[in-house]
């Protein structure tokens, strides 16, 4: 899949991106609200893999975008939709960004595309993401596209991915289907 929007071009990962991805998930900055060291390049590498092989699934129910200035091609970050059961019609989002381009607003307009992944392409009727109370970024993002604070998890483990890690205070958004086409004409 590739999607163009005014400033990036959203596209499938290759190996070769390995080492970009590599360098901002070591930035401290990327990290502060992770509650983890540095991500190796193994484990980026093995990130990298798992998106293109989500990519060629039939049917895909997993697409997760790198992000890239559409002038010259740099990577800028990703961004994903993800469903585990296609007939369950929820899915969830993640995105992340270089820190060196941060306050431009490359996240918010990549995401919007991600948003229009899920709701056309994975036909979702919802769409969640979770974000850590205190990354006032993620939740400014999230805010200025119409998701809605559902929940609040207490400070415990987290699931999947977190699941050794102890995290903070973190709240649930939602954004429906009906929302979203809602908004879609003033985003
Ligand atoms: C979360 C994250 C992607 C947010 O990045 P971000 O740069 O703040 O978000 P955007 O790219 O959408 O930029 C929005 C900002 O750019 C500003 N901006 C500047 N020029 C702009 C332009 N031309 N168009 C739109 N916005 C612009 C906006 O005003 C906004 O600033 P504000 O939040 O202070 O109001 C980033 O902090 C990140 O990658 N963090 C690490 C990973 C992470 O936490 N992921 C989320 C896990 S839940």
């Amino acid at each position: 899949m590739e999607k163009l929007t005014e400033r990036l071009l959203l596209r499938e990962f290759t190996e070769q991106d390995v080492d970009a991805v590599a360098g901002f998930r070591r930035d401290p900055r990327y990290l502060e609200y992770y509650y983890r060291s540095p991500y190796t390049r193994e484990e980026c590498a093995r990130f990298v893999d798992k998106c293109i092989a989500w990519s060629k699934e039939s049917p895909r129910c997993k697409f997760q975008l790198a992000i890239t200035d559409r002038s010259n091609g740099v990577l800028l970050g990703d961004c994903g939709v993800r469903t585990e059961n296609i007939e369950s019609r929820r899915g969830d989002i993640g995105y992340e960004l270089s820190p060196v381009y941060w306050g431009q607003g490359f996240a918010s307009e990549a995401v919007r595309v991600i948003l229009q992944v899920g709701f056309e392409d994975l036909d979702l009727d919802e769409i969640e993401a979770r974000c850590v109370v205190a990354n006032k970024r993620s939740v400014r993002l999230l805010h200025r596209l119409g998701f809605e604070e559902t929940e609040r998890i207490s400070p415990g483990p987290g699931r999947g991915e977190f699941a050794d890690r102890i995290l903070p205070e973190r709240c649930v958004f939602l954004l429906r289907r009906d929302k979203w086409i809602e908004r879609t004409h003033v985003f």
